[in-house]
């Protein structure tokens, strides 16, 4: 498995790493602990060592966590763990503003103690708190990695101008600065590429695409008239299989096996091409996902044109 820098982080991070948000959650093989701990011996075996999680993940808050950390119990110094705090919309039993001072220090102990280690490796801002002046919230991470809870920092969700502003806050204050930042990027959807991937890449940070595969669209197990019923598409979001371009889904089949590679290998080829692109965390439910999700790491490294025409075969929409 190649690793891979993440921004000015003290650590390196799996070009495929695993996100951790169907730990968990009802309706997957990965809901109970066997599920999970199958999945995670079958990504370190793989030479997966990342995993991307979250407090609100699971189908309780901090199930995720709590699932991870059994998971890896007696290899924690195996694994590079990070997690989230502060997601605007979802339920949360903390108390105050979700970026705030004692907001944090409440969540990183939860945080700590579900996943069973005295540090996350990275802690991540899951999304912007308007009410709270990121001067603060910088302040209260700074805490965190003086005491040794957390070793770097990184946010999810940041528009380009509240990228730069964290950036510049943190050179004023003197804190930590953020090292990653976590952002929507699939074929689909590359809204990102505009703005908010020029501004991570102007502050240095290793940037982190969540939904990488489309929920598993990008997987090749879909089609027109496919869709496997123990999948999450199926399952809980027809409306992606429903709205795909199929059009352009049958050409980018077509490229595939002209070049004798899967949709999966391509997919992840692409992506692990995109500048400052630190790491895949894609999710897997299953160990076979995870096997063949780290083998596409180095399955096949598109060329630049091979990475331009995929891209042209999906149009950015405005
Ligand atoms: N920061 C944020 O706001 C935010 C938001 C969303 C997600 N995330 C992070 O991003 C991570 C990735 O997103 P995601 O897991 O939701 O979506 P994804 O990576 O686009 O899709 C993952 C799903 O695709 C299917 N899959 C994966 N590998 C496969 C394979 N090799 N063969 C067949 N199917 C495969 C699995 O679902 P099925 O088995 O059900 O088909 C898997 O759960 C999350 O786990 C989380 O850590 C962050």
């Amino acid at each position: 498995m190649q690793m891979r820098a993440l921004g000015s982080a003290p650590f390196p991070v799996s070009a495929v790493g695993l996100g951790c948000n169907n730990f968990g959650r009802r309706g997957t093989t990965s809901f109970d602990q066997g599920g999970t701990t199958a999945v995670v011996d079958a990504a370190l075996d793989a030479g997966v060592t990342f995993f991307d999680t979250a407090d609100i993940y699971g189908a309780e808050y901090g199930l995720s966590e709590t699932r991870l950390g059994e998971a890896i119990r007696g290899r924690r110094d195996r694994v590079i763990v990070a997690t989230k705090f502060g997601h605007a919309q979802a339920p949360s039993p903390l108390p105050g503003a979700r970026g705030s001072r004692a907001y944090i220090r409440a969540a990183v102990e939860g945080s700590l103690e579900r996943l069973g280690t005295d540090r996350i490796d990275l802690y991540q801002q899951h999304t912007p708190d308007p009410s709270t002046p990121i001067e603060e919230t910088l302040g209260a991470l700074d805490e965190l990695v003086q005491e040794g809870k957390v070793v770097a920092i990184g946010h999810s969700n940041f528009d380009a101008a509240q990228i730069a502003a964290a950036e510049q806050a943190a050179s004023l204050l003197g804190t930590v600065h953020f090292v990653s930042a976590q952002n929507e990027y699939n074929l689909l959807s590359r809204g990102v590429a505009a703005e908010v991937l020029p501004a991570a890449n102007a502050a240095g940070l290793g940037f982190l695409p969540y939904f990488p595969l489309a929920n598993g669209l990008f997987t090749g197990k879909f089609s027109r008239t496919e869709r496997p019923a123990d999948s999450r598409i199926a399952m809980i979001r027809p409306q992606v299989a429903d709205e795909a371009p199929w059009d352009a889904m049958d050409a980018y089949a077509a490229f595939c096996a002209e070049r004798g590679v899967t949709m999966l290998q391509a997919t992840i080829g692409w992506l692990l091409a995109q500048p400052g692109l630190a790491s895949v965390i894609a999710g897997a439910t299953k160990p076979e996902q995870i096997r063949a999700n780290a083998e596409a790491a180095s399955a096949w490294s598109p060329a630049p044109d091979d990475v331009r025409a995929i891209s042209d075969l999906f149009p950015v929409v405005a």
